[in-house]
């Protein structure tokens, strides 16, 4: 994922450059400090008369050097955020289309809450990561380093301490880091049990309510978010004891540089102001290394994100157009030869089955057959929402296969079972599918669908502003408005899986009519539950267990079909 920082290097090098000036006017004031102890109160070398105008000017060298910093850190923090926000920003985009490119089956495997988490809060420890490896990083490093030099050569005597301190510390701080790292990827995981639960609800909440599940669902909530807080004590716990632990170490270093500094004084080595000196040294040093382990504590986050989003930005789409996007002589024609499939987690099983048909342009064509027979999973193979596992499927004579998924989509109009409807206004959930469609084309394609007369008693007529997931319609409109949408995109080829369900009978044979007559070159696939809906198609297929069982017109099939006769009798006899 570093290729993404590539485009913001000049701000990667300039927040730690700017660090170097912040650090540096840290590291400079204790010696000023240990100078106006020495001369300015002390006067060592003026045989103790100390010097007012030492002290004013030096201190005020100490407010231009503390301003100067201020400044460095200010221009620092900015570059590093420049830098971690487009970093981050860049690679949400390139996640969030590579979701949109990825399978039903793809999706699924994921899980959307763990898809939301990913493009959401990872990146954000991924970028809290860079932000520290640039500003934090350089800072405790250079604070760390400087320290020591800066220490040492104030007088060498001083190192003793710190050699002694430092492998405390540090064996310490590796302790923590070790048993800290591997709950971060729980951490995480944790998050998308809560995303998936809060998901689920949110999405679900009418169901839930009519069966009175609030407080299933409140202990199911509780119990994902129950484990997140759990886990997120665990890390919390072990810092806590970390940083007393520390601080202990800290301040016997300090107690040490007192001893060492009070024996040098006496020996003549280095004088109060330097014992001062090295007080802040020490406390810089150790402070440093305690900071270490803070930064480590974003690094492990922002990796075991990072993993994550790697996982997405990896993930290649599992279905991949081909190149062809050219003309093609024959139009609205579709064909499946020797087609079997089953979805992934299925195994063996399969929910189509060696199955063979072939579907003439302009026709009308009905698909009949029990629930859960494999309709939808049939017609969801010509514009390759998913692959047949066997044989293949042709749309004008070209293997799906071959075209860009572009131009394959582009042939057809699909009005799916369950009516998606976007949180807009009717007029662009109808033009989904060709925003820059005229208002005369919009109303012909309502008109078509049998919408026009609700989308007229509204206030707002096509302007009516639809709530999230379409609650604000019912459930017939809803799929009138889903197959305006598709009879408006033009298609060669319309698929309407059982998206008449809901209308009552005279609004469905009214809606083919129109089909008809407005659209008679357009293949039309029309599943349906019903026989009334697909008698007048051309042909009808009736599909048994995801084989064909029978495929004629409504007479035919009355006349050759015992399955076709035992349906039509069930429905329309009495
Ligand atoms: N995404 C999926 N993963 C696994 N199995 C699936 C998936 N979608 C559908 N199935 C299974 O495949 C079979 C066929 O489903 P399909 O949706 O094609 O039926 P259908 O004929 O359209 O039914 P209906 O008339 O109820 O819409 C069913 O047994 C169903 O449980
Ligand atoms: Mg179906």
């Amino acid at each position: 994922m570093l290729k993404y920082l590539k485009k913001y290097w000049l701000f990667f090098i300039l927040a730690p450059i700017f660090m170097v000036g912040e650090v540096s006017m840290d590291l400079l004031q204790p010696r000023l400090m240990g100078q106006i102890v020495d001369e300015g109160v002390l006067g060592l070398s003026h045989g103790g008369v100390g010097d007012l105008g030492l002290v004013i000017n030096t201190g005020l060298k100490m407010i231009g050097l503390v301003l100067f910093g201020c400044f460095c850190g200010i221009m620092s923090g900015v570059f590093a955020n420049l830098c971690s926000q487009n970093y981050g920003n860049d690679i949400r985009k390139d996640a969030f289309r590579r979701v949109m490119s990825f399978s039903f089956e793809q999706t699924d495997r994921f899980s959307t809450g763990s898809l939301i988490t990913r493009v959401t809060n990872d990146i954000t420890q991924v970028q809290n990561l860079v932000t520290q490896c640039i500003r934090g990083f350089v800072r405790t490093f250079l604070l760390f380093a400087g320290g020591i030099v800066c220490m040492l050569t104030l007088d060498l005597s001083f190192g003793v301490v710190v050699a002694c301190a430092l492998p405390l510390i540090v064996a310490c701080v590796i302790f923590f880091i070790a048993k800290a790292n591997p709950m971060f990827t729980v951490l995480q995981e944790k998050l998308d049990k809560v995303n998936n639960v809060m998901q689920e609800n949110v999405a679900g909440a009418r169901v839930v309510k009519a069966y009175v599940k609030e407080e299933y669902e409140k202990g199911r909530f509780g119990a994902a978010n129950g484990e997140l807080v759990g886990t997120q004590l665990d890390v919390l716990l072990l810092f806590s004891y970390m940083t007393p632990i520390m601080n202990i170490i800290l301040n016997v270093s300090v107690v040490a540089v007192i001893k060492v500094g009070a024996i040098e004084v006496g020996n003549g080595g280095v004088t109060p102001g330097d014992v001062m000196a090295a007080i802040t040294y020490i406390s810089q040093i150790l402070n440093a290394v305690m900071r270490m382990t803070m930064i480590f504590q974003t690094v492990s986050r922002g990796v075991a994100s990072g993993k994550r989003i790697k996982e997405v930005l990896d993930c290649e789409p599992s279905i991949k157009g081909g190149s062809f996007a050219g003309d093609t002589a024959v139009k609205g024609k579709v064909e499946f030869r020797n087609v079997s499939f089953s979805y992934p987690n299925m195994g063996e099983k399969k929910v189509i089955s060696d199955f063979s048909l072939t579907i003439n342009p302009g026709e009308t064509f009905g698909i009949l057959g029990a629930t859960g027979c494999g309709k939808s999973s049939l017609v969801n193979l010509i514009p390759r929402f998913y692959d047949a596992t066997q044989g293949e499927v042709l749309v004008d004579d070209v293997n799906v296969k071959d075209y860009t998924l572009g131009a394959l989509r582009g042939k057809i109009a699909v009005a799916l079972q369950k009516s998606e409807i976007f949180s807009t206004s009717i007029r662009e959930n109808i033009a989904w599918g060709k925003p820059d469609a005229a208002e005369a084309e919009i109303r012909r394609a309502a008109d078509v669908a049998q919408a026009s007369e609700f989308i007229d008693s509204k206030e707002d007529g096509l302007d009516t502003q639809v709530t999230q997931g379409g609650h604000s319609l019912s459930g017939g409109q809803k799929q009138r408005v889903a197959i305006s949408r598709a009879v408006l995109k033009d298609a060669e080829i319309l698929i309407f899986d059982d998206t008449t369900s809901a209308l009552d009978l005279k609004t469905e044979a009214r809606l083919y009519e129109e089909l008809k007559r407005e659209y008679g070159g357009t293949t039309k696939i029309i599943i349906a539950q019903r026989i009334a809906s697909v008698k007048d198609a051309d042909r009808i297929a009736v599909i048994e267990n995801g084989r064909l069982a029978a495929c004629g017109s409504h007479d035919e099939l009355m006349e050759n079909s015992a399955i076709y006769r035992d349906i039509y009798d069930s429905q329309l006899k009495r």
